[in-house]
């Protein structure tokens, strides 16, 4: 349950307005559960997926970057089990037709009885997991039942049984629509580095233990999408395979565990925010698996999963291709004296949502300051991301636009631009300028005045104290690097 009160709403409508994230295909009313990046949005994406892929790649020199294509052979899906396997019990309710996850189903009920009785909330919880761990439908739909948990939408308690539904979108290559052409959009990008394992092996000499790293789109077709960008039909992961020597996955498992943490706290959100989860009932490829969740307006809910997969995707490629998946590895085993030789490598995956992670900054970043006093009712609204997030880092403006002020700005703008992205305004007051540069999380704004043009110096306004001082025009370069380096 959320802490605080959920704000949800605020930051949908704070995204809209000020150019983040739309609902796509706006002007027909929206597509449910997909949405388009704005002009700020599409730059905050962008400095996030450039920290991962830093934190990835750059940072790890056995761990190389590849961009697979979306559709892939329809056999990778039955090999990887998704075909057989990639669905989650629905239960329809027979008056409205309204489809629901059981899971979302039984979870909104009870954060609605949560506040008048937290213990039957939490109870029904419990059983929920214990009856979802077992597969046991027959005892799901008798639990949503005794509980007289209605549809929201037709308000009546007239359920079907539960059923699974395969959340994978299919489509057809080429132009006629025969079964052996359906192929599916990839619901996570992983697979398209296991296919890719023995040629990034080889063509890169890679030695075990390393990794590949991908980021890309994947598509589910969730019933219950919920939650704004948090739960999507279109969206995009952030996913790096590590492939071990078998026997040494559980201590990569713990090592990913606490690196991926670190990566979270070092976007400066407290570690308050954040939980492990530990899977109780571990998906069919997994023989350990965590959640790191974070504490979004919602509540605690998952943002990142880290999974020792086994070699279990491996090996289904070998068999259903038919081409050895197998790694020599001449190191020599202490034990025995001899190279490890042959075998299938195990894997430990790393998978975060990028646009989940985008929910979290933005979560995290949006306050509502009161800046009222004994005169005058006042507030603002101020996106208080860390700087190498922001998307904005610089905001300049003259003072007013003649007497050569507009000119020195845009002298500024023109060689500070090579180094970060800086935004030049000149419309508006300055303090209604400061404000829609804190709507847009931009760090330092920089005034140019008459002063400058005599002594060189620039006003700097601080977005999260709002204080002001006066720089050498010169140091405002190094201001702004310093910051959005650490
Ligand atoms: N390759 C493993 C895998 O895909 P997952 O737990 O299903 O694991 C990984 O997904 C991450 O992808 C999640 O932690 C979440 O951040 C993100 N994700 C999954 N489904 C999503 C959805 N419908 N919308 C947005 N993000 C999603």
């Amino acid at each position: 349950m959320a802490t605080e009160q959920n704000n949800l709403p605020d930051i949908i409508s704070h995204c809209k307005e000020y150019g983040f994230i739309f609902p796509s295909s706006d002007i027909y009313d929206g597509l449910s559960a997909v949405y388009d990046y704005g002009q700020w949005g599409v730059e905050l994406k962008k400095n996030i997926k450039d920290i991962w892929w830093k934190s990835m790649v750059y940072m790890h020199e056995n761990i190389v970057g590849i961009d697979s294509a979306i559709f892939m052979h329809p056999t990778i899906w039955k090999a990887s089990g998704h075909v057989d396997n990639f669905s989650d019990p629905m239960i329809d309710n027979l008056d409205s037709k309204k489809r629901y996850r059981v899971d979302h189903l039984i979870e909104g009920f009870c954060e609605q009885v949560a506040d008048s009785n937290k213990q039957l909330a939490d109870e029904l919880l419990v059983k929920m997991d214990a009856l979802l761990a077992a597969d046991d439908f027959v005892g799901l739909k008798q639990l949503i039942v005794d509980n007289n948990m209605k549809c929201a939408v037709s308000g009546t308690c007239n359920w079907t049984d539960v059923r699974q539904f395969n959340l994978m979108f299919s489509t057809q290559l080429g132009s006629v629509a025969e079964d052996s052409d359906t192929i599916y959009l990839r619901p996570e990008t992983a697979q398209g580095i296991f296919v890719n394992f023995l040629n990034v092996q080889k063509t890169g000499r890679m030695k075990i233990p390393f990794g590949i790293a991908q980021i890309g789109k994947a598509f589910r077709n969730e019933i219950v999408a919920r939650g704004f960008i948090f739960r999507m039909r279109e969206f995009e992961q952030m996913e790096m395979q590590f492939f071990v020597r078998p026997g040494t996955q559980k201590e990569w498992y713990e090592y990913w565990k606490e690196a991926r943490m670190k990566w979270h706290l070092a976007l400066g959100i407290s570690a308050s925010k954040y939980r492990f989860h530990d899977h109780v009932k571990l998906a069919h490829y997994a023989d350990a698996a965590c959640d790191i969740e974070f504490d979004f307006p919602m509540g605690f809910k998952e943002v990142e999963g880290i999974h020792s997969r086994t070699n279990f995707d491996l090996s289904q490629h070998q068999e259903y291709s038919k081409k050895k998946q197998m790694y020599f590895d001449n190191d020599i085993d202490e034990a025995t004296g001899k190279p490890y030789g042959n075998y299938i490598p195990y894997v430990v995956e790393t998978s975060i949502g990028l646009d989940r992670t985008i929910l979290m900054v933005l979560s995290e970043a949006y306050t509502v300051e009161d800046l009222s006093t004994e005169d005058k009712k006042d507030s603002r609204v101020v996106l208080k991301f860390p700087p190498k997030l922001a998307p904005i880092k610089l905001a300049i403006f003259p003072l007013m636009k003649k007497d050569g002020l507009a000119e020195l700005a845009r002298e500024m703008m023109n060689e500070y631009r090579e180094d970060f992205f800086c935004f030049y305004e000149e419309k508006d007051a300055i303090g209604k300028r400061y404000r829609r540069m804190d709507a847009l999380g931009t760090p330092f704004c920089v005034t140019i005045d008459h002063q400058t043009k005599e002594d060189g110096t620039v006003t700097i306004r601080y977005r999260d104290s709002m204080d002001q001082e006066r720089v050498k025009m010169s140091d405002v370069k190094a201001i702004v690097l310093n910051a959005i380096k650490s």
